[in-house]
């Protein structure tokens, strides 16, 4: 192991999905092994990387002034060095060394497997330039190349004990996104849809659950469409039966769904398997046929609604969870109010909403974005109230039930601990009991709130399931 790096301490900031989120791990993970260390706070580090997302506009004015702020910050100190990663460094690699010269690393997804080798190489130049007080500039762009990881997964070898949480984690399944959504940027920044096999999966999930993980949550941006590219035999089914015979495993989700790939066989395989998670998330986008055309989303109303039910005969406990973009160029309030009528029809379990926001190089962006900006954020407040009075009624109907909890960590509320349940329910109970954290405890449901329920400590469901072991 090189240890031309040991000293040299990194920030991370992460922003966007899951996806993002476990890109950072692997990151982080390849840094920690190449003798970086992590810094407590950003002013403390020698390296700050922002893992960055396109998908809205709002998630890059974000980076834009972090990085302006670094740029001062740089001034005074020229051996900082300064890396985005992820989909701005994707979609905007020129724009980001005309407009952001002090920004020595510019690099996309998936093109990290070499990312501490330049790193190591900025700070070198960096240190040079200042000991010689002359101007820096960009050491290194490399773009996105998805099939790099996918074709050969192993040329980033997990390092499975770098990760945020003692008993959950995610594996990426498959990387980009085929799919024509006009207004996604997604497909752009990511690349084509590449799953990996089975068997690389399944040998990761082995390396997690033996460093004490339980639940596992598969992600793909359609990654019920999981396996396309591999053959006739292979899907997300196949995926989950073979996951799912990992003893030790107790929960197996999986996100985000595409209701056009919501297959019967896949319903019947969730219905089979007691421990894959009980909640979907199926983003539906919006109720009306016109605006689900303008989007390309493939498919009608009445078709969402046909996979539903299907879905909710089949594993009548299951949890809906959608997504909506308000706004879309061209949606009236006859569009809106069918979305409206389509949410209190279905009563999803949980929403994210989000105001359209439109992405350069997208179709859509050509479209006039004629809905203005108060008026989507009506929109937006309209759906957020319908959504909360679904939640906090569903969530009041389960007062006085038991739910089983995995612990997830302290709550914001001092003397309270957080956790979810089967359903993906967030679930707040008052303990003390740090060692409960990562651990599966049963919780009385005391109130329902918009987005969460309170409760209280029943008994320790490991301790019971220990018990109940002693007695066969
Ligand atoms: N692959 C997932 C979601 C990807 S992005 C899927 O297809 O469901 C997450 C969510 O961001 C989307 O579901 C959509 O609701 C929202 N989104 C994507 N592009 C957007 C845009 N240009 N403006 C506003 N919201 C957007
Ligand atoms: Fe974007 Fe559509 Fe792909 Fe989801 S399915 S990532 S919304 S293009
Ligand atoms: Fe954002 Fe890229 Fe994920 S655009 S939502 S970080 S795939």
């Amino acid at each position: 192991m090189p240890d031309s790096s040991s000293n040299t301490s990194y920030f991370l900031h992460s922003y966007g999905c899951q996806m993002n989120k476990l890109d950072s791990e692997l990151v982080e993970s390849r840094l920690v092994e190449h003798g970086f260390e992590p810094a407590p706070t950003e002013e403390a580090a020698d390296v700050v990387l922002l893992n960055t997302c396109s998908v809205r506009q709002h998630a890059e004015d974000r980076v834009w002034s972090r990085l302006g702020r670094l740029r001062k910050r740089k001034r005074g100190q020229p051996e900082l060095v300064v890396g985005v990663l992820g989909c701005m460094a994707q979609e905007h690699s020129r724009l980001l060394q005309a407009r952001m010269p002090h920004v020595d690393l510019v690099v996309g997804p998936s093109a990290f497997g070499d990312i501490h080798e330049k790193i190591a190489e900025a700070r070198c130049r960096n240190l040079a330039v200042r000991d010689a007080d002359r101007g820096a500039g960009l050491v290194s762009v490399a773009g996105a190349t998805a099939r790099d990881i996918a074709a050969d997964p192993d040329r980033i070898q997990r390092n499975v004990a770098v990760r945020p949480h003692p008993s959950q984690a995610y594996i990426s399944v498959m990387r980009g996104c085929n799919m024509p959504c006009t207004y996604c940027i997604v497909p752009l920044t990511r690349g084509k849809e590449i799953s990996r096999p089975i068997d690389a999966i399944h040998e990761e999930a082995l390396r997690l659950v033996a460093d004490g993980v339980t639940e596992i949550t598969l992600l793909g941006q359609t990654v019920n469409a999981y396996g396309r590219d591999l053959g006739r035999d292979v899907n997300l089914s196949r995926l989950l039966r073979r996951l799912h015979e990992i003893e030790s495993l107790r929960r197996l989700a999986f996100v985000t769904s595409h209701p056009n790939f919501l297959s019967v066989e896949l319903a019947e395989t969730i219905a089979d398997l007691p421990r894959v998670s009980r909640y979907l998330h199926l983003p539906v986008q919006s109720g009306s046929d016109r605006v689900l055309r303008a989007m390309k989303r493939g498919y009608t109303v009445s078709r969402y609604l046909e996979r539903v039910e299907l879905l909710r005969e089949r594993v009548p406990e299951i949890e809906l969870q959608s997504d909506f973009i308000v706004g879309f160029p061209g949606e009236t309030e006859e569009d809106f109010e069918q979305t409206v009528a389509l949410m209190e029809r279905l009563r999803f379990a949980q929403s994210f909403i989000f105001k359209y926001s439109p992405r350069p190089g997208t179709s859509a962006a050509e479209l006039v974005d004629d809905v203005v900006d108060a008026e989507k954020a009506r929109r937006n407040a309209v759906l957020l109230e319908v959504q909360g009075r679904h939640s906090a009624e569903r969530h009041r109907e389960l007062v006085g039930s038991v739910a089983e909890v995995l612990v997830e960590g302290w709550s914001k509320v001092a003397g309270r601990m957080t956790g979810r349940t089967m359903q993906h329910r967030l679930v707040h109970f008052p303990t003390a009991d740090v060692s409960l954290i990562g651990r599966y405890v049963s919780v009385r449901i005391t109130e329902g709130l918009a987005h969460s329920m309170l409760g209280e400590l029943v008994e320790n469901a490991d301790a019971q399931a220990t018990l109940m072991q002693g007695q066969v």
